[in-house]
């Protein structure tokens, strides 16, 4: 297993281009499963799971190549029945449902467990899909999928935590092929179900109100292969916007999409952080003084629990009290002790982390958990006086394309190295 060997204290100052969304590329990678015809995914980021997505549809019989940034699908001819471990494994794989029930009429995907961040139940997909008209039962660890017909149907996909992103590109996908209109409210609003319902209509669908609570979907009889360009990740951006903020230096992002990152730079510029648009391009850099400020996740467009763990490395360093209220997923607040490793304060209570900032960080040891836990012990320790090893960073490559090497060309001292068996520590 690797790990980030990071000297601290190096402000990061240069440019850094932003890869294709990983949150966007596995529907659109799922839906190519609609479709007999060959399909092209361009600005496709070389991430763990975006491979393992790949090997995922070759299981289920799909034609899958890589070339550089683009990907290849031809779904001539596939199975419903995929392979238990595999899917298992990553939780975005759920989204291969939909796709497979509407071209197939029947699917058996492994049913995907909860994870370090919390429950992750699908009740909400299962509902969506009954709605449509399909039976499910659980048997042996899968969830088993059918539909003679799938008919369209009004569906309502609100949960605890409101709407639910792979719950909304799951109906999505197996509407585009049902008889008759599917409306599905309080539908999730993310730039990634944007991006998925354009390659869907692409692809010969006919979907209206992507991006609002509220999604018409009219059936068709088939899907063509289509090409697409996969939007710029806005979590990998909020995330190098943060990187130059906490190592107070000067960054440029180039390729992101500033109108899918209000609540972040919002905050921002409430904290204190000064960002500067030029044309696509954003400059990131600190101003005089840096103010705590107090964050609450929402779903799309408040602001994203995947920015929250990096969030509050800037509020560890910020004099004064910040809370971080987390109210999309259960227990995603791991990072928290390993940043206490660094001398970071911050204290727990309930859906709430208290950071009280301002206290000098030093660097150690520490152990990712997930993969924006693992984005923020990686600006601790850039920010931290002294060496941070940051373990387990298997998580940061599921979700960031080359993060080392983007960090050093900002002029951060990262390197990648294997794990000291010897100083190996194990959760107990
Ligand atoms: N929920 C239910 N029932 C369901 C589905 C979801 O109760 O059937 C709950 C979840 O437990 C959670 C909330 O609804 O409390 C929102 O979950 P959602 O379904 O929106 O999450 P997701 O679609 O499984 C995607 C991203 C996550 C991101 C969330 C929220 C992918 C592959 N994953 O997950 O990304 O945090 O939306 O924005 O798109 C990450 O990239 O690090 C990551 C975890």
């Amino acid at each position: 297993m690797d790990c980030f060997l990071i000297e601290g204290g190096i402000p990061l100052h240069g440019e850094v281009q932003i890869s294709g969304a990983k949150n966007a590329v596995l529907p659109l990678l799922a839906a190519t499963l609609l479709t007999a015809e060959p399909c092209v995914i361009r600005r496709v980021p070389n991430l763990s799971d975006v491979r393992f997505m790949g090997q995922i549809l070759t299981s289920l019989g799909a034609e899958v190549s890589f070339d550089t940034e683009t990907v290849t699908t031809r779904a001539a001819q596939i199975r419903g029945f995929g392979d238990y471990n595999l899917i298992r494994k990553m939780r975005g794989s759920v989204c291969i449902l939909g796709p497979l029930l509407a071209r197939l009429h029947q699917a058996q995907v492994s049913l995907p467990g909860g994870c370090v961040i919390g429950a992750r139940p699908i009740d909400l997909h299962l509902k969506g899909l009954r709605a449509l008209g399909a039976t499910i039962s659980i048997e042996r660890g899968y969830v088993c999928v059918q539909a003679p017909r799938l008919v369209g149907a009004e569906v309502f996909l609100g949960g605890r935590a409101g709407p639910t992103v792979l719950g909304t590109a799951n109906i999505m996908m197996a509407a585009t092929l049902a008889e008759g209109v599917t409306v599905i409210q309080s539908a999730a609003c993310e730039p990634e179900v944007v991006d998925l319902a354009e390659f869907l209509v692409a692809m010969g669908a006919k979907i209206t109100g992507a991006g609002t609570p509220f999604i018409t979907i009219t059936g068709v009889k088939e899907l063509h292969g289509a090409a697409h360009e996969v939007i710029p990740d806005r979590i990998e951006a909020a995330t190098y916007l943060l990187a130059g903020a906490v190592t107070n230096g000067e960054v440029t992002l180039h390729g992101a999409r500033p109108d899918h990152l209000h609540a972040v730079l919002d905050k921002l510029h409430e904290a204190g952080v000064q960002v500067h648009r030029h044309g696509m391009a954003l400059t990131v850099r600190r101003g005089p003084e840096l103010t705590p400020v107090d964050i609450t996740t929402q779903p799309y467009a408040g602001f994203p629990t995947d920015v929250q763990a990096q969030m509050m490395v800037l509020l560890a360093l910020t004099q004064g009290i910040g809370i971080i209220t987390e109210r999309i997923f259960e227990s995603r607040f791991t990072h928290a002790s390993e940043l206490a490793r660094l001398g970071a304060d911050i204290a727990i209570e309930g859906p709430s982390a208290i950071v009280k900032g301002g206290l000098p960080l030093s660097g150690a040891q520490l152990m990712a958990s997930d993969l924006r836990a693992s984005a923020a012990l990686v600006l601790g320790g850039l920010v931290a006086q002294g060496q941070t090893l940051v373990k387990r960073i298997y998580h940061l490559d599921r979700g960031y394309e080359q993060m080392d090497e983007k960090l050093r060309r900002l002029g951060a001292r990262v390197q990648r190295v294997p794990e000291p068996v010897s100083e190996s520590r194990d959760d107990v």
